[in-house]
């Protein structure tokens, strides 16, 4: 099929899986398709493995980019289809074109904008920022619904036992990361759940400030198959939700003593402690029960990982 030979393309860091497709994808050499330069692009070999993996016979990208996806479907004869915003195509919105066999696509490549990590509209092109890219997006969760929007169109354009690939990278946000991965919906059946290695990129290439934060030097890939027609199974991504360790009843005698030390700032009186617990879920049972849930704390504070640092007064070791 190519240049190099069969595919997988993918180098073989796992050498035991040479020659096998597996959920590691790394192209350190991106190849000569599409624009290099183009911010965000990737390898056409990536594009070549899901082809070879899931026999598709025709292959539509709606964000086209640097054309890397055109560029390889051209070389290798694969009827296809390509746009993007900033050539007036609107996955948000428009019908996804047949293909240039006039068939509807057997793999949709899915390579949305990572948010606004580049800005595309009124950088990359164009004169401004343009409502309906989805790196202008006005904030993290209005980008979350555009990509789940446009992902469902994609979606509904493929034909039955066809797939979408979506490659997605994580960022990170005044020291938050935001796994965006995690955080999009994914519409039909999942078939393959990977990482791919970035290579060249400028976050991992920048020094970061603070030394014990890990470069983010991967992209997560997630292929879904169309099973049914009408019937869309969505994995619904759940919003992060707290809960408050003092109403559960799981929680151990050690643990709450650790979090009431560490709520007082890592040291406190054996007295303020007991006021501390004594509204915990786990210490009222214990005095409905009539147990004596005091003498469990001293004896957590005596064997539990704490230092007794003045007569009365515990600290967290
Ligand atoms: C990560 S880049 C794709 C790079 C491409 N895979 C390549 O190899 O060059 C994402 C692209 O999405 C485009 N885009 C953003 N919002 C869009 C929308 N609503 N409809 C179509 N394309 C959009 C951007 O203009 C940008 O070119």
């Amino acid at each position: 099929m190519s240049r190099e030979g069969p595919p997988p393309y993918s180098v073989p860091i796992v050498s035991e899986f040479e020659g096998r497709h597996t959920n590691l994808f790394a192209y350190p050499e991106r190849g000569p398709w599409g624009n290099p330069r183009y911010p965000g692009n990737f390898s056409g070999k990536f594009v070549l493995d899901l082809v070879d993996l899931y026999k598709s016979r025709s292959v539509a990208d709606p964000f086209r980019g640097g054309g890397t996806t055109e560029g390889v479907c051209k070389e290798f004869g694969i009827p296809y289809w390509s746009g993007d915003l900033r050539d007036g195509f609107n996955i948000l919105e428009d019908a996804l074109p047949p293909c240039s066999d006039g068939s509807s696509p057997d793999l949709v490549m899915f390579h949305l904008p990572y948010f606004d990590m580049i800005q595309y509209s009124g950088r990359v092109w164009g004169e401004k920022p343009h409502p309906a890219d989805l790196s202008a997006a006005a904030s993290l969760d209005e980008f979350v619904r555009m990509a789940n929007e446009a992902q469902y169109n994609a979606y509904s354009h493929v034909k039955q036992g066809g797939h979408v690939a979506i490659l997605i990278g994580s960022i990170r946000r005044q020291g938050v990361l935001y796994p965006l991965h995690r955080m999009i919906n994914l519409y039909g059946e999942l078939q393959l759940d990977g990482v791919k290695v970035q290579f060249n990129t400028t976050g991992a290439r920048t020094p970061h400030p603070a030394r014990n934060i890990a470069l983010l030097v991967t992209e997560w890939v997630m292929v879904m198959e169309k099973p049914k027609s009408w019937i869309v199974p969505v994995r619904v991504a759940q919003p992060v939700r707290e809960f408050d360790q003092r109403q559960s009843a799981r929680q151990t005698w050690r643990s709450i003593v650790l979090s009431a030390l560490e709520a007082c700032g890592g040291s406190a009186s054996l007295s303020r402690l007991y006021e501390i617990i004594s509204s915990h879920r786990r210490a009222q049972q214990a005095a409905a029960d009539n147990v004596d849930w005091q003498a469990i704390v001293r004896r957590e504070l005596q064997e539990g990982g704490f230092q007794s640092i003045d007569r009365g007064v515990w600290r967290v070791t």
